[in-house]
């Protein structure tokens, strides 16, 4: 376990074991895994991976370990690390540095341990690696082959580098593929963010009224899967298509202000910062409780909540309660970091195996052509995405149809009308 960081290296069998049941979900990344092993197509590569090590990630892990990689990991929120999975992977062999609870001076320095390692290809969720290269370690670029990203607060992040043309090396958005926010942003935000939220409170959702703040892809899940429980949903927008989309879903949409006055339990999902502010906490009932799910602790306003309050106090694992100085109290969850994987275990491994065949493909694409990429933000190669489809629908069990060449004829003409 050298150069690890860790809590507990004696957690590493019951992280084992969860790690083996996880994988019993990922079907697609298992295939990989296994051809990985055949060819070693990332033979010698070192790869650093700012990813939440989760039981999911460790599978990951294996399977670029298996095509040969030389993989380091650390962690890309201080709240979400699994310490058995992280205790499991160190004793593979694999230098992990993350700690679940570590301050923000330990998480940037478990970055730059990562970032020793002299990666050529990056691995990030959230952009916090590549971030750090772009500030302190430019150095490295010069050798990179590319890098991927998980999240849309990642993408933006390195849309923004590449728009002031400083963007140092290419980068895949796996968040864009089709396999991975389709299914992952959605169905698995939407999931975990309610079992998140349950675990921490034990709350009964029926008759709750829940406010989403940001009706995007994660927004769109938690809404469903909150109804699918009873509660009355609200929905709050800035962007008038997707107010519109909540609406024509069946949701009540209204302003912030007027559903703050109205809501139990207030979910942030917008990737945006402050969606939750000063105000908001002005008007907001007796009781009302804040969770976010959007992958910074920016959403929610906790400073200005702080400054609000006369009494904080923790009342069971990340449940904070704010009293203010009128007597209301507020609970913050998980202390405004993403719920899921504070509180519970982050995605369930089904929609990871998505997310992740596209990592691991990403990762093979870009050790063969990397080099020749602009240093731009690329889509995963659509042959990948659809590639990443089918191989979950065969593992499913579901056969689809073919189109005839006769369809496939009529669909690329145009002389056919009426
Ligand atoms: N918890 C997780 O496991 C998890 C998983 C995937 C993505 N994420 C994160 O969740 C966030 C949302 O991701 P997404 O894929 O749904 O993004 P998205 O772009 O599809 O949706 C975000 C929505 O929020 C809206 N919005 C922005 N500012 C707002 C504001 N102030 N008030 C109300 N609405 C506002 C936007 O108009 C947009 O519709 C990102 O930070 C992403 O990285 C978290």
């Amino acid at each position: 376990m050298k150069g690890c960081d860790i809590k507990d290296p004696s957690l590493a069998e019951a992280g084992e074991t969860r790690i083996e049941w996880a994988s019993r979900e990922m079907p697609v990344l298992r295939l990989i895994r296994k051809r990985f092993e055949r060819e070693r197509p990332l033979k010698g590569v070192p790869i650093s991976g700012c990813l939440h090590i989760t039981t999911e990630t460790a599978n990951l892990a294996f399977t670029l370990k298996a095509g040969g990689a030389e993989l380091a990991l650390c962690a890309s929120n201080p709240l979400s690390t699994q310490d058995d999975v992280a205790a499991a992977l160190a004793k593979a062999g694999i230098p992990v540095y993350a700690i679940k609870g570590e301050d923000e001076k330990t998480y940037y320095e478990h970055i730059r341990a990562a970032l020793d390692h002299r990666p050529q290809i990056t691995l990030d969720d959230g952009a916090d690696l590549v971030a750090t290269i772009h500030k302190e370690r430019s150095e490295l670029a010069f050798q990179m082959m590319g890098g991927t990203e998980e999240t849309t607060t990642g993408v933006i992040r390195l849309r923004s580098l590449e728009k002031q043309g400083k963007l140092l090396y290419p980068l895949i958005a796996v968040n864009d593929a089709e396999t991975k926010h389709f299914f992952d942003n959605r169905y698995g935000t939407g999931q975990s963010t309610i079992d998140g939220i349950t675990r921490a409170t034990n709350i009964l959702w029926a008759g709750k009224r829940v406010v989403v703040l940001g009706y995007g892809w994660c927004g769109r899940g938690i809404a469903l899967r909150a109804r699918g429980l009873g509660a009355q949903v609200i929905v709050v927008e800035v962007d008038p298509i997707k107010a519109l989309e909540a609406v024509m879903d069946g949701y009540q949409v209204m302003s912030s202000r007027e559903a703050a006055r109205l809501g139990d339990i207030f979910i942030t999902v917008t990737g945006d910062i402050n969606a939750l502010d000063k105000d908001h906490f002005g008007l907001m009932k007796d009781g009302a409780i804040l969770a976010n799910s959007g992958h910074f602790n920016v959403e929610i306003n906790i400073p200005a909540l702080e400054a609000m309050s006369k009494k904080k106090r923790r009342l069971r694992p990340f449940v904070d309660e704010y009293t203010l100085e009128d007597g209301r109290r507020l609970y913050l969850l998980g202390e405004g970091r993403l719920i899921n994987l504070a509180a519970a275990e982050g995605h369930p491994s089904a929609v990871m195996d998505m997310s992740f065949a596209n990592q691991a493909l990403s990762v093979e694409y870009l050790v063969k052509n990397g080099k020749h990429l602009p240093h731009k933000v690329h889509s995963v190669p659509r042959e990948i995405d659809r590639e990443v489809g089918r191989l979950k629908l065969l593992s499913m069990g579901i056969q689809i149809d073919a189109l005839t060449v006769e369809q496939q004829s009529y669909l690329q003409s145009w002389e056919l009308g009426t």
